[in-house]
């Protein structure tokens, strides 16, 4: 028996996807209405799930109508609270739009759904012997909306660049329901500004993404890795340039003692390099089409280490990918996720070091060392949080570094952002948001601070 749906919104909405696909019960709505971490939740009105690019611009259509907020959602493994409801939106699950066209093999390039998973788009690309160049830990679940959505980052920057260096074209809804679709994948096109390359990063606050035209890279089966323990941050940081010259480099990771020690200890395994043993660890990835082992180990020969290949390389990097899982599993922590010109990671962190022995706070940090961007983890800050977050994204901002390197701003830094960017820059930025989203329907107080 069809169920009574007392909201004029949710019953027009089933008659775009269909009663099975909005979720007005608050029982079904609760995975969607709380974050990965379950740090930012919110009430939904209801999630809508639709399955193609007509039912999206049909169901933001009579959003709009109804004068409705929009928060889409892929994976929802988000960490800035950008893609949960703050109280009253209709929650866009992209989870139903799994297109997955077979790889241009001509192009190099392949056209997948928002909803479709970074792991599944790897594999897709796999099967035409080549690879998607983005990746990281949160892979079987984050999507490809997402992370357009994020212009998300990962390991492998220091070789392909970020999620904007991807994407070819999205397909897209604007906030009146009409569909823009750039899936051509031409490599030179000088029309005009791209609508697709302002769209990655804006985190849902300018158009629902629906569908993404990607580059796709080589698919590299010989790999080795490193894990090397060094003196210093410093000594870390000065093995960059002696690191980037290896052809084959595709991922420089930075653990700190403690992110090792908590990831290890969560998975039930000693760690490969004795915690106390250095002040920073770094973990190297070299892939190519020959052996690299050779080539990385004259880099690392005379560094404190192992030597990581076959199944020693997979257990590192099950290490890498554990990292934030188990810092969640022992609290929730106040995290940032910043960068800094390289050469001023030590003072960052001798300036995170400080605040966590002030509170009496524990502090986890790792992240991606050749983009100089820390994850930073800060568990017991009590009522710090705000003045911590303040302390330290004000210093990020004065050594010439950024309150968001990968993560995005969500909810979480938007009162950040103004100093960042300067006023002109938000005006702007204000500007084609107003002209994209009259309604302010899409995404709500996310990225952009409250006027
Ligand atoms: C990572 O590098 O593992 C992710 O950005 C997740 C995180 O910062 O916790
Ligand atoms: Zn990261």
């Amino acid at each position: 028996m069809a169920r009574v749906v007392s909201d004029p919104l949710a019953s027009a909405l089933v008659d775009i996807v269909g009663e099975a696909h909005v979720l007005v019960d608050a029982d079904v709505r609760a995975t969607y209405e709380t974050d990965w971490l379950g740090k930012y939740h919110g009430t939904a009105r209801c999630v809508v799930r639709p399955g193609t690019t007509l039912e999206v611009a049909a169901v933001v259509r009579a959003c709009s109508q109804h004068g409705a907020a929009i928060v889409t959602q892929g994976g929802n493994t988000g960490l800035v609270g950008g893609s949960v409801p703050r109280g009253g939106e209709v929650v866009l699950t992209t989870s139903r739009l799994r297109r997955l066209d077979p790889v241009d093999a001509m192009a190099h390039q392949v056209t997948v759904g928002a909803g479709v998973t970074i792991e599944a788009l790897q594999h897709q690309a796999r099967l035409a012997h080549l690879d998607f160049a983005v990746d990281w830990g949160a892979r079987a679940t984050a999507t490809v909306g997402g992370a357009v959505n994020t212009n998300a980052g990962g390991s492998r920057v220091v070789r392909f660049g970020t999620m904007r260096s991807q994407v070819m074209g999205l397909e897209m809804v604007l906030a009146d329901g009409s569909v823009v679709s750039d899936l051509g994948g031409l490599p030179k096109e000088t029309a005009g500004p791209r609508l697709s390359n302002l769209v990655v990063g804006s985190e849902g606050t300018l158009a629902v993404v629906t569908a993404a035209r990607l580059r796709l890279v080589p698919w590299y089966r010989h790999t080795a890795a490193a894990l090397v323990g060094c003196a210093t941050l410093a000594d870390a940081v000065a093995l960059l340039p002696a690191l980037r010259s290896l052809p084959s480099l595709d991922a420089v990771e930075l653990l700190m003692p403690e992110a090792l020690a908590v990831a290890c200890a969560h998975l039930g395994i000693t760690p490969p390099l004795a915690v106390g043993t250095a002040a920073a660890f770094v973990m190297i990835d070299c892939a190519a089409h020959h052996d690299p082992t050779d080539e990385l180990a004259a880099v690392v020969a005379d560094l404190a280490g192992v030597m990581a290949l076959g199944p020693q390389r997979e257990l590192l990097f099950r290490i890498r990918d554990h990292v934030t899982i188990a810092i969640g599993a022992i609290g929730t922590p106040l995290k940032l996720d910043v960068a800094v010109p390289v050469q001023r990671l030590p003072e960052l962190d001798a300036l995170v070091t400080s605040i966590a022995a002030e509170l009496g706070a524990r502090s986890i940090v790792f992240g991606h060392l050749a983009e100089g961007n820390v994850h930073i983890n800060l568990l017991g800050v009590g009522t710090s949080d705000a003045d911590v977050t303040e302390r330290i994204l004000a210093a990020v901002i004065d050594m010439g570094g950024t309150i968001s390197a990968e993560h995005g701003i969500g909810v979480a830094k938007t009162a950040w952002l103004e100093r960042l960017k300067g006023a002109p820059t938000i005006a702007a930025l204000r500007a084609v948001k107003t002209a994209l989203d009259p309604q302010g329907i899409l995404n709500p107080g996310v990225l952009l601070p409250p006027t």
